[in-house]
């Protein structure tokens, strides 16, 4: 089947590279994609939906994948749908869980997912009276979607009132802000879980561990992510279960209880605090670069996953995962996260040695081709280097030793990801 993957990031060059490994897949558009994906497919830049559901129906393009969260909050798959098209994701109303702290924060309590404790208002009194009754550290969040930036943890009540201060008058966040959620602080570590889901039943991925700071020893400004790797040490089946029992099960019958069951992939960022599993927030797409570390772990054709579940039938898929681990280490561009940098000409050595061949690869993230036909650095978070071991460890070393091979000129990366799981072990 030909298939059209939405988004121009890292997440959907690897479930690009995923698809193209699929011998059910013949021809891959991205739309826009970026100045790699063109490697894999055919870029296509067309941004308004009815138009590109013009295009899908016109080329018999059977399965469409969103990658990013602001189209589906934006309404594609409603469009899609209208028109009768397959698509995987969930529809605007679903994608609220995401686009709206105050809709996430609400649904998980209505259905009693275990989430910290919290108000949502817009009263700047309110706000005050809350964040008197907590110790800190305190959390204040804006409502909407800041694209991951809208999350504050203050150490100080007269640093949390401030933060409530700036979102609510707008000063901070602009209309993202003018509502917000303040929350207790969760003490523990923190996992990426994914949900494969259909509107009824679920396929749940290996858990994966982002790295949000900057720099190594989560230390420095939040960021997208720096790096990821699969499968965790730090989830048992203990929590697995707690997973499946009291967070996505209870989200999936909520949400159809509530008339928008949820087909797409359901991020749950979780928190473990003695050994319970704790909801931070859910997205409604995978996490960036999480996904690059899940993709190349998939053993079945990646595109039953994704079709099974956007028609409904994920329960007849037999979804299977490589005894194995990825480590994914984001090279970044000089100023991210701070500003965008002048591009960069990117230039990656030959690879000459075989195991590195064979076990690591890279995932384009924020790339262009010049006219001179070169990939040039242009976005923040640039590029993946994937390593897949036996063990965290070789996958670690595999992916550092691609990065070895990689240049640009003000490139930089951490170079402790997996450090935890690899505490863990010794
Ligand atoms: P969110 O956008 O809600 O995921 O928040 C961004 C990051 O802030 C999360 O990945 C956590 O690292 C942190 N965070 C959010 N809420 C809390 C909380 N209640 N307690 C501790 N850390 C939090
Ligand atoms: N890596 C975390 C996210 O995609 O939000």
């Amino acid at each position: 089947m030909d298939i059209l993957i939405i988004g121009s990031g890292g997440r959907e060059y690897s479930i690009g590279l995923a698809l193209k490994k699929d011998e059910n897949v013949e021809k891959l558009y991205f739309a826009p994609g970026n100045g790699a994906t063109d490697m894999l497919g055919e870029n296509l830049a067309i941004g308004d939906f009815g138009e590109l559901a013009d295009f899908v129906a016109a080329n018999g393009i059977e399965l469409t994948i969103v990658g990013p969260e602001a189209p589906l909050v934006d309404g594609v798959v409603d469009v899609f749908k209208e028109r009768g098209l397959t698509i995987f994701g969930p529809s605007a109303q679903a994608a609220q869980l995401e686009g709206s702290k105050i809709f996430m924060k609400n649904f998980l309590a209505r259905h009693n997912v275990p989430t910290a404790k919290y108000i949502e208002t817009d009263s700047i009194e309110d706000a005050y009276k809350f964040i008197n009754s907590l110790t800190p550290p305190i959390v204040v969040k804006a409502d909407g979607l800041c694209g991951g930036k809208g999350v504050i943890i203050a150490q100080s009540h007269d640093e949390a009132k401030i933060a409530a201060g700036d979102m609510l008058s707008g000063t901070s966040f602009g209309d993202a802000g003018t509502k917000i959620v303040v929350e207790e602080f969760l003490d523990g570590y923190e996992l990426s879980v994914f949900a494969i889901c259909d509107g009824r039943d679920y396929v749940i991925l290996p858990a994966a561990q982002d790295h949000k700071r900057l720099l190594n020893d989560d230390q420095g400004p939040n960021t997208g992510g720096m790096g990821a790797y699969a499968p965790t040490p730090l989830v048992n089946e203990d929590i697995y279960s707690k997973l499946r029992s009291r967070v996505v099960e209870p989200t999936l019958k909520g949400m159809k209880a509530e008339g928008m069951p949820f087909t797409g992939v359901l991020f749950i960022g979780v928190m473990v605090v003695d050994g319970e599993p704790i909801v931070l927030e859910y997205n409604v797409r995978f996490g960036d670069p999480e996904c690059e570390e899940l993709m190349p772990l998939l053993k079945s054709p990646a595109s039953e996953l994704f079709y099974k579940a956007a028609i409904g039938e994920i329960a007849t898929a037999n979804i299977e995962f490589h005894d194995k681990y990825a480590v994914g280490v984001v090279m970044a561009s000089k100023d991210y996260p701070y500003k965008s940098s002048a591009p960069a000409e990117i230039i990656i050595d030959d690879i000459v040695h075989d195991d590195i061949e064979a076990n690591a690869h890279i995932s384009f993230a924020g790339v262009s081709r010049g006219d001179d036909g070169k990939l040039y650095a242009t976005g923040g978070r640039v590029l993946v280097c994937v390593g897949i071991g036996d063990s965290i460890k070789e996958a670690q070393q595999r992916a550092y030793m691609l990065v070895g091979q990689v240049h640009f000129a003000g490139k930089h990366c951490r170079t402790d990801i997996a450090y935890q799981a690899l505490k863990l072990q010794s």
